[in-house]
């Protein structure tokens, strides 16, 4: 070997040792999580595999947000983000524009380039849960009801539970609407229950339970309605028409009480002139409201009638004929 053929081989090395070293690239890692709550601080730290102080260099969708060349940093935006330890990136209070792919690159000189890209998602609270039904009344001649769950912020899925349980998986059971809405297919009786809505993203979640109740009443046939609402009204008309039988029977009963009081009086009356009967002809008496009376002031007793004049004008002035030897015996009463 010459002088100029080893020169040439240890160029050869040389080059060779310098492009396996270059080969073996730096390794970044970082065991930052990929979502973040908005308001909160954010740090994406990195760890890699190099000897020298590196450069670091930040992008966010492709657009440089921060350097780190020689142990200087250099943020674009300093209020939003700063360069910490050798090259991990904060992110200040955090927003949901922050979200994106972020990609890291660490460089040394005689290495190559390491990369890392990985993304980054800020989420709002979940707040304001909220259930609702439609349609609002439910009994077991309903179709289907949909209890729809809404959230103000922060909705990315929805799970639903029924008494803290989870949804069978039959046919009773859709969901719609990416979980939105719950929807019961021909439901009865046994689907009443609390059922909950739990609306969640990555990092925060909040549910909302609403009491579903599924009514039963009108569970009977239009003929069997029919026939219940028929019967009510004509028993109804049944009992007013017993309380006005009653009643009338009641006012006549008394109206025939009364009647018969003053026939009783009237024939009361009647009978006071006992034996034989008196004729209304016979002068010494007269008839007023159907009752006989006698026109003589004596009231009442037995006493002798004459043949003849009976009246007060016999009495003063006596008629020769003396009286039959059987005087007719006739009493009366005035009342
Ligand atoms: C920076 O890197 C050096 C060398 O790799 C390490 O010793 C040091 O702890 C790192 N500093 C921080 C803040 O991570
Ligand atoms: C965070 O950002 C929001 C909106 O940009 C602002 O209203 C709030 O004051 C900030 N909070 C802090 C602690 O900087
Ligand atoms: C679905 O599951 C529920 C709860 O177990 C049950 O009540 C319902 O009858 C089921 N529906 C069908 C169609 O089997
Ligand atoms: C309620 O509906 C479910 C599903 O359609 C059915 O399996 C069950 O027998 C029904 N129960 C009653 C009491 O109607």
């Amino acid at each position: 070997m010459d002088g100029r053929a080893t020169l040439l081989w240890a160029l050869n090395l040389l080059l060779l040792v310098y492009t396996g070293r270059k080969a073996a690239a730096i390794t970044v890692q970082s065991d930052s999580s990929t979502n973040y709550l908005v308001g909160k601080n954010i740090t994406l730290s990195i760890t890699y595999t190099s000897i020298k102080t590196p450069d670091v260099s930040w992008a966010k969708d492709g657009v440089q947000v921060a350097t780190f060349i020689k142990g200087f940093a250099d943020e674009l935006d300093v209020n939003k983000q700063k360069i910490i330890g050798n090259g991990s990136l904060l992110i200040y209070n955090s927003t949901k524009s922050d979200s994106g792919n972020y990609t890291v690159s660490v460089s040394a000189l005689g290495e190559a380039t390491g990369t890392l890209t990985f993304p980054v998602q800020v989420y709002d609270p979940v707040t304001n849960v909220l259930v609702s039904q439609s349609p609002a009344t439910v009994d077991e001649s309903t179709p289907a009801v949909s209890l729809t769950c809404s959230a103000a912020t922060g909705a990315v899925t929805y799970t639903w539970t029924r008494n803290e349980t989870q949804l069978p998986s039959n046919s009773s059971y859709v969901t719609l609407d990416g979980g939105k809405t719950l929807q019961i297919k021909l439901p009865n009786r046994t689907f009443t229950g609390n059922y909950t809505c739990k609306v969640s993203n990555p990092v925060d979640s909040a549910s909302a339970s609403y009491v579903l109740n599924v009514l039963y009443s009108d569970s009977l046939s239009g003929g069997a309605i029919a026939g219940i609402v028929i019967g009510s009204v004509f028993g109804a008309l049944l009992l007013i028409a017993l309380i006005v039988l009653v009643v009338f029977c009641i006012r006549k009963r008394r109206k025939a009480e009364k009647e018969k009081k003053v026939d009783l009086n009237h024939k009361e009356a009647i009978r006071t002139v006992s034996g034989t009967t008196l004729s209304p002809d016979d002068p010494a008496f007269f008839t007023m409201n159907n009752i006989m009376y006698r026109s003589s002031s004596i009231s009442m007793g037995s006493y002798i009638m004459n043949n003849g004049d009976n009246t007060s004008d016999y009495v003063r002035n006596p008629s020769p004929i003396p009286p039959p030897s059987q005087p007719k015996i006739k009493k009366a009463t005035q009342v």
